[in-house]
């Protein structure tokens, strides 16, 4: 008999909801800073991990930012979402769709080029040397500008083969999807898809937003969407996913504790929730540790970790036919 721990190792997954520059592990970072000629606030290693502890959204995403500061070359980029690809390949992640910030990059002036290309590199070794299949989202920063994010859909434009959403992610409270209406209409004409950070600290009507102005083809986090009954039939109907990230929800005191998360509430309500990461490297722990974690708290079956496997892969942005290979694998494995 396979444990839980077994089984959610083995089982194949994908991660739809991560921030690359949330994988940035304070070796790889030491590293970075190093051969850049850059110092970081830290003296070490130990003193950067005890910085780790956060009250809310804002207080992570200071940290999060400051660490991105030391990325400047194109090999940058390439070293950072090569290491999440390997990490990833270890938990029998087979197929991801990750966020990049390129506003946090281009900010500094670095070139919107340099950020996408070694990330694109990246992704393509991880489909031909790790077999694992990926779509890249670019994700506009909700506390700057309107003109800021138009200026980056400008920079996306050159590259949009590669890019198959947009997303809204940052500091949700005060940044109503609204802000951003005009640039979606945009990213909608122009062919993308899109997708949005809601409910994670912000109300139930950010997620309304979202959903009605942005035309969100899934809502990120989602949470506090449980808080409105007619949202929730609404999302039901829609089979609208939500991306859920448990450890992140617990170390940004989304949620109290884990027992208390609202994931099975979310299943047995019929909403399409997945198990994810978010920023693996701050919030301690990959997808699987996200999907033990609720495990153990929620004491889950294993019907419902299976549920949450094959839901990760209807929910992404693969074709269908993509979509039933990869379920079937699930199958297999689950049968086994
Ligand atoms: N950027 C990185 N992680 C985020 C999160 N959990 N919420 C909003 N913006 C983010
Ligand atoms: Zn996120």
């Amino acid at each position: 008999m396979d444990t839980i721990e077994n089984f959610i190792a083995g089982i194949p997954k994908a991660e739809l909801h991560l921030h690359i520059e949330g994988t940035f592990e304070p070796e790889l970072m030491f590293e970075i800073a190093r051969r850049n000629n850059l110092r970081l606030k830290y003296d070490s290693i130990e003193d950067l991990k005890l910085a780790y502890n956060f009250n809310n959204l804002q207080e992570f995403l200071d940290i999060y930012y400051s660490g991105a500061d030391v990325l400047l070359e194109e090999q940058d980029f390439y070293d950072l979402t090569w290491a999440y690809l390997q990490k990833i390949h270890s938990q029998n992640v087979i197929h991801t769709e990750i966020f990049f910030d390129p506003q946090t990059h281009t900010l500094r002036g670095v070139p919107f080029s340099k950020v996408i290309t070694g990330i694109h590199r990246a992704l393509n070794d991880g489909r031909t040397k790790l077999g694992i299949s990926s779509k890249l989202i670019l994700s506009i920063l909700r506390h700057l500008s309107e003109e800021s994010a138009f200026q980056t859909i400008g920079d996306a434009l050159e590259y949009k083969s590669w890019i198959t959403a947009i997303g809204l992610d940052s500091s949700e409270k005060g940044h109503p999807p609204s802000k951003f209406r005009r640039v979606f209409e945009k990213v909608l004409e122009e062919g993308f898809l899109t997708v949005a950070h809601a409910g994670e600290e912000g109300p139930p009507e950010y997620v309304w937003e979202a959903i009605n102005l942005l035309h969100v083809s899934r809502i990120d986090h989602g949470n506090r969407s449980l808080e409105d009954q007619a949202l929730v039939d609404e999302l039901a109907m829609r089979k609208m996913p939500l991306t859920v990230c448990p450890l992140s929800n617990l170390k940004l005191k989304v949620v109290k504790d884990m027992t208390k998360h609202p994931l099975t509430e979310m299943l047995d309500k019929g909403l399409m929730a997945t198990v994810n990461s978010d920023d693996p490297a701050y919030f301690g722990g990959y997808v699987n540790e996200n999907y033990l974690a609720v495990a153990n708290a929620l004491n889950l079956s294993k019907e419902q970790i299976v549920q949450l496997a094959k839901n990760s892969f209807t929910a992404s942005f693969l074709d269908e036919v993509e979509k039933q290979a990869m379920i079937e694998k699930v199958e297999m494995f689950s049968n086994r």
